[in-house]
């Protein structure tokens, strides 16, 4: 914790000496808290600065920072995995991606010229505060929020209220889903976060909506863990509730944080009795509960009490080109931006039902080892992997990964892939298999062994689709 926190200092005193800065951040909810984090840091050292939140990090944008040759470029939640093309630049990173120094693989507009990599890596002397660096995992010990909240911290102590934000970027980026609950270095800002009355956690439900969605609902689009008979079933649902004496209705629809606890209690150990008798296994059981995150200074009952819903919030606004709106909300806009933010998440739910009921009309084709559906033009290649995660929910459809292709603005297919996580633990790696076959046909992916993507060229779906049944087999042997 020592070197990484005098890192932290080096990249602190770097920001100081300069006058003209410019951050660069990530459209999701961790990129926007980040990007939100290191804003308002600046704003209390008066520095001149602005802002870009950018899709993906890439060539092009490194030249345009060097054409505008600002002081610094604050990279947050980005950047690691670009280095090398940065010499010529003045920047530092505070981000948790895979670095390109410490990278097996090479990028692959690298790979013609090893030792020019190489080269240019070493010239470069960006400071970058990353835990992978620190031999830490960079998926569990600490997000991009809370890297650059570490520096925030050292520029001024008044950043400590910037921790619930940096609260929200771990939860954003699923770093509990692996322990059910916040480790590593995301705990030591917990605590601090705590301490200073900001954040409070404890153990709960873990389903998505406490705090608005009505109680039915919560559990019909519960994903993690699956709810055997109820996920992807109002009806069920209902009948549920209703069967163990819970009134679904008072003066409105009862949400989680309205039950009494013996409510609570009563719905998690049936759940718990459901989850082992259908015969998913304790390991599922146990995904009921887990830490959950409340954010002591937002309003009870809005989806900026819990840090997860918070998470949502932002990503329904960074997932559609409107990450500024998201922006705007966690430097403590709750006016004109948050209802727009409000707006975003509505239509984002909204075009989530719809994507569903698309691929419900079009139908999803079954193979052997894999199943897909191609949404063309008809789902937003941002949230067709969202529509992907909710398919696999379904009933009938839960055994086999599924692979989604929608058209993308740049006239390539974007795909989305999703597994069952009992494939994933008997060893399909999803990431892997998405950047390979993605290569092969002239593309490129990656991602999580349970999530992953990619980008191919169009007419090769069909070419793709069966490099891909070739891999899933060969990985579940
Ligand atoms: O990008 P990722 O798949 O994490 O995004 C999850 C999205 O799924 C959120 O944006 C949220 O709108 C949606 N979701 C939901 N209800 C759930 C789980 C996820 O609406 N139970
Ligand atoms: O877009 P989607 O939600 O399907 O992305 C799932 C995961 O795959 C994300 O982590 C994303 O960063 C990754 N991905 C990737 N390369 C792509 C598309 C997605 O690494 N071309
Ligand atoms: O860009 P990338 O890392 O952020 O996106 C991660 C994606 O993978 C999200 O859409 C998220 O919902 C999905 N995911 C998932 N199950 C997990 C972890 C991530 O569906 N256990
Ligand atoms: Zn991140």
């Amino acid at each position: 914790m020592e070197s990484f926190l005098k890192r932290a200092k080096e990249i602190a005193r770097k920001i100081e000496e300069a006058d003209k800065i410019v951050i660069v951040s990530h459209i999701d909810a961790d990129g926007i808290t980040s990007g939100s984090i290191a804003a308002r840091a600046l704003q209390r050292l008066n520095k001149d600065f602005r802002i870009d939140f950018v899709k993906q990090l890439d060539e092009r944008k490194i030249e345009e920072l060097k054409d505008e040759n600002p002081d610094l470029v604050w990279f947050t939640d980005l950047g690691s995995g670009m280095v090398h093309l940065m010499y010529g630049l003045d920047a530092v990173i505070t981000d948790h991606h895979v670095p390109s120094s410490l990278n097996v693989i090479v990028p692959k507009k690298a790979r013609k010229n090893l030792t020019s990599f190489f080269e240019e890596l070493s010239k470069s002397d960006v400071l970058q505060l990353n835990p992978h660096i620190f031999n830490r995992n960079g998926a569990v010990d600490i997000s991009g929020a809370g890297t650059t909240y570490l520096v925030a911290r050292e520029l001024d102590r008044r950043n400590v209220d910037l921790s619930p934000l940096a609260i929200v970027g771990a939860i954003g980026d699923m770093q509990d889903t692996e322990n059910l609950r916040l480790t590593g270095t995301n705990r030591v800002i917990l605590k601090e976060a705590k301490e200073h009355n900001y954040v409070d956690f404890f153990l709960d439900a873990r389903f998505f909506g406490r705090e608005t969605k009505p109680v039915y609902k919560m559990l019909q689009f519960s994903t993690d863990p699956l709810l055997p008979t109820l996920t992807g079933d109002e009806k069920r649902c209902i009948a549920f509730l209703k069967e163990l004496g819970i009134p679904l209705k008072r003066d409105r629809w009862r949400r989680w944080i309205d039950l009494t606890k013996e409510e609570k209690k009563l719905i998690l150990s049936e759940l718990v009795k459901l989850i082992l008798r259908m015969g998913y296994g304790y390991e599922m059981a146990k995904r009921l509960i887990g830490e959950v995150y409340i954010l002591k200074n937002e309003e009870r009952g809005t989806p900026l009490r819990d840090a997860k819903e918070f998470a949502t919030l932002l990503n329904a606004c960074g997932r559609y080109n409107k990450a500024f709106i998201g922006y705007q909300v966690c430097l403590g806009d709750r006016d004109e931006y948050y209802k727009k933010a409000l707006n975003m998440l509505n239509h984002h739910r909204r075009n989530l039902v719809d994507g569903v009921n698309f691929v419900k009309e079009i139908g999803i084709v079954k193979r052997e080892f894999l199943q897909y559906f191609h949404a063309g033009e008809n789902i937003n290649e941002n949230i067709v992997g969202i529509v992907a995660s909710m398919i696999l929910t379904e009933e009938g459809n839960r055994e086999l990964p599924i692979i989604a292709f929608a058209n993308s603005e740049d006239g390539n297919i974007k795909v989305s892939a999703r597994a069952p996580r009992a494939l994933v633990d008997k060893g399909l790696n999803l990431s892997i298999i998405m950047r390979e076959a993605s290569a092969e046909v002239g593309g490129y992916g990656g991602g999580h062994n349970i999530a992953a993507g990619a980008s191919i060229p169009k007419g090769k779906e069909d070419e793709f689709l069966d490099i891909v049944e070739n891999m899933i087999k060969k990985q579940l042997e």
